[in-house]
This record gives C-alpha cells, sequence and structure tokens, in this order.
C-alpha cells in the first residue's frame, strides 16, 4: 500500500451515481484527457456493482480505484455489508471512511468509523477520512471543537507509523452539494488547525494529507489548491463529468 507521497490527491466521489454502461464511457473519455497529469494521483470511487468493471477498465491507466465504503470485519453474517478484503479483490486501494451522508443516513458514530478505519489499515487500503461540521457549528464557532473530537475519536488507538497512511478529507456539511464553498482562507485556516492536531498526535514531521471536499467544480479548484495547507479534492457532483472532472484534474 503506497500512495505517491508528493502527489496530490484528485478524487472523485461518484455516491450511488452510474451505471456499467456509464461508467466505461466516463473512463474512456477521462484516460485521454488526464494523461499528462503527472503531479496527481487520480482516483475514482464508484459504488461497489462498479468497483471490478472500473478496476477492469483503468488497468494499465493513471488512475487508481477506491470505495466509498467498507465494513469493519472481513467475513461473516453481516448481511448487505462489504468488507475490506472484498473491495480489495475488487481492485481498491483506497476506501472513502465516515463521509458525512454515511455519518447521517446511515446513523454511523465515530466508534463505527473508528473501526472501519482500522479495518482498512489492517487489510493494507488506504482509508480516506471525512470529517466536517454543520453549518449551525461554524455559525456557533465550535467548528474547532466538532473537527477536533471527529478526528480524536476516529484516530483513538492508531500509532503513529500506521497513521502515515491515513488520508484527511475536511468536508463542511454545508458545503456538501450545495454550491457554497468556505473561501480559500477558511480553508487554509481549518486545515492548518487539522495539520496542528495531527502534529500534536502524531509527531510534527508526519506526512498525512489533508484534502478539501464540498463543490469542488472547474471554477473554484484553482484557489482551492492555491492553499498551500491542501494536498487535494474530493469532488462529488462536479466528478460526474469526466470532462468537468478532468478540468478539476488538470487546472
Ligand atoms: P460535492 O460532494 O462535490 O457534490 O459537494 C463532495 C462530497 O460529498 O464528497
Amino acid at each position: 500500500m503506497q500512495r505517491a507521497e508528493m502527489k496530490n490527491l484528485m478524487i472523485a466521489n461518484w455516491k450511488m451515481n452510474k451505471n456499467a454502461k456509464e461508467a466505461a464511457s466516463f473512463v474512456d473519455r477521462l484516460v485521454p484527457l488526464v494523461k499528462n497529469s503527472k503531479n496527481h494521483e487520480i482516483i475514482i470511487c464508484p459504488s461497489f456493482t462498479l468497483l471490478s468493471p472500473v478496476a477492469e477498465k483503468i488497468k494499465n491507466t493513471c488512475i487508481s480505484l477506491g470505495a466509498q465504503n467498507l465494513f469493519c470485519e472481513s467475513y461473516g453474517a453481516y448481511t448487505g455489508e462489504v468488507s475490506p478484503l472484498m473491495i480489495k479483490e475488487a481492485g481498491c486501494k483506497y476506501a472513502i471512511i465516515g463521509h458525512s451522508e454515511r455519518r447521517d443516513y446511515m446513523c454511523e458514530t465515530d466508534e463505527m468509523i473508528n473501526k472501519k478505519l482500522k479495518a482498512a489499515l489492517d487489510n493494507n487500503i488506504i482509508p480516506i477520512l471525512c470529517i466536517g461540521e454543520s453549518l449551525k457549528q461554524r455559525q456557533d464557532d465550535n467548528t474547532k471543537e466538532v473537527l477536533e473530537s471527529q478526528l480524536k475519536n476516529a484516530l483513538k488507538g492508531i500509532n503513529k507509523q500506521t497513521a502515515q497512511k491515513i488520508i484527511i478529507a475536511y468536508e463542511p456539511l454545508w458545503a456538501i452539494g450545495t454550491g457554497k464553498t468556505p473561501t480559500p482562507v477558511q480553508i487554509q485556516e481549518t486545515h492548518l488547525f487539522i495539520k496542528e492536531f495531527l502534529a500534536r498526535e502524531f509527531g510534527k514531521t508526519n506526512k498525512m494529507p489533508i484534502i478539501y471536499g464540498g463543490s469542488v467544480c472547474p471554477e473554484n479548484i484553482r484557489e482551492i489548491m492555491m492553499q498551500d495547507a491542501v494536498s487535494g479534492v474530493l469532488v462529488g457532483n462536479a466528478s460526474l463529468d469526466p470532462d468537468k472532472f478532468a478540468r478539476i484534474v488538470n487546472y
């Protein structure tokens, strides 16, 4: 499990969208558009049923595969769940963990997210841990407390060395799917706050990347990536269109 360290991470989170045919034509269109983007690690996270066909399509391209979720056990009587071993076998190098939609609609708790994070790491899958505050929490000036508590709980029991493999995705809930984004200064400030937390917990020399997510689009990618604490982006809506996603990757 090796992540190209100096590369920016450009991650497409397709959420519950696309069928097999649409996924295949997306890859066919995207690959030639991004083939020169040597400074980025491009990752597509499709739904579970599309993992294997997308893995087949991206073979010998510059694109990697991620899942949108996983379960914390390897196998057993957990109807409807998908294990880290299964997504690994399907070709995944990465998995999104603790996305706010799962915290919200599927009632995922910090404790479950912590277990999933450890299960991913135990199975050589690079976790993309999502954290973020609601609009109310930001307005009440509670952003830092919320993020710190999400990070503390999710990362409980993970040692310094293992933590190096984790990617943190800062996704303010009020920016997801809304077309609203924090200002570049707010993004930089929040990322620096997360960076300081990680330095305290896992040492100053840790290189854990912090990426931003929430209404990223071709129009705002430049100013977001100009912030030096930002190591990439997690893109929902704008990642469904190969031309838009390519413009983001090639910003
Ligand atoms: P969005 O979603 O780009 O559509 O806001 C981002 C995400 O939920 O990861």
